[in-house]
């Protein structure tokens, strides 16, 4: 699966002839500046929930793309009462079999409000399954056991997880969820954008070596096959 790192929590996959983009949030990213959103054209934006930093780009992106938006019920709600209407919404541990694969939507210990303060349903992640095989998204969230349960659904060709800290796990929660999901890539998300993030990239990556996991922190623009 070729990804495309974006800044933040924004990645894209393309997996079964589609391209999937996560969380869109760069043009208010100054680390994100050389990206050209222009040129980001996915078939699908999945959101992990409502706030800012993960739906800042999403109008923009799905009126020059086409995209349909898969997230929770609310998140879904809000955006087509702004005339995003191809979109399709979801909830807490259920799943739905799209033209690239199966999406469930997973348990996240977070909040989720919209960019407008209304309510944002309940936070998520995503666990995609697809003939070329399957990747987690852990979203924002608290370490939880609840990630032993995607570890059931079987191997994991790489697992997104967030490990800034502070709004989310850090990375020693992380080492931990990656041991849980059975996974030994490990995509890493949610760090280093805004101050209480910042992480040492050489210690976390020295901390998942340490347990036998390889961590990718990329450069936004950066693609890398997993
Ligand atoms: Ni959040
Ligand atoms: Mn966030």
């Amino acid at each position: 699966m070729d990804i495309t790192y974006y800044g933040h929590a924004c990645f894209s996959v393309r997996v079964a002839g589609k391209t999937l983009l996560f969380d869109p949030f760069i043009t208010p990213n100054p680390l994100a500046e050389s990206v050209d959103v222009t040129a980001i054209k996915p078939d699908y934006i999945l959101l992990s929930h409502g706030h800012a930093d993960h739906v800042a780009d999403v109008e923009k992106i799905a009126l020059q793309s086409g995209a349909r938006l898969i997230g929770n019920f609310e998140v879904i709600q809000w955006f087509s009462a702004q005339g995003l209407t191809n979109a399709h919404s979801m909830n807490s541990g259920g799943s739905f079999l799209f033209d690239f694969g199966r999406v469930t939507y997973t348990p996240a210990i977070h909040s989720s409000s919209m960019p407008d303060g209304s309510y944002g349903g309940q936070p998520g992640g995503f666990l995609v399954e697809t003939d070329e095989g399957a990747f987690y998204y852990s979203g924002d969230t608290a370490l939880t056991h609840d990630m032993k349960l995607v570890a059931v659904a079987g191997r994991l060709r790489f697992a997104a997880l967030c490990l800034g800290d502070n709004f989310t796990m850090g990375v020693e929660d992380a080492v931990t969820a990656a041991e849980w999901l059975g996974c030994k890539e490990i995509l890493g998300v949610h760090y280093d954008t805004f101050p209480p993030i910042v992480i040492d990239h050489e210690a976390a990556k020295e901390a998942f070596l340490k347990k036998g996991k390889k961590l990718h922190l990329l450069a936004p623009g950066d693609v890398c096959q997993l």
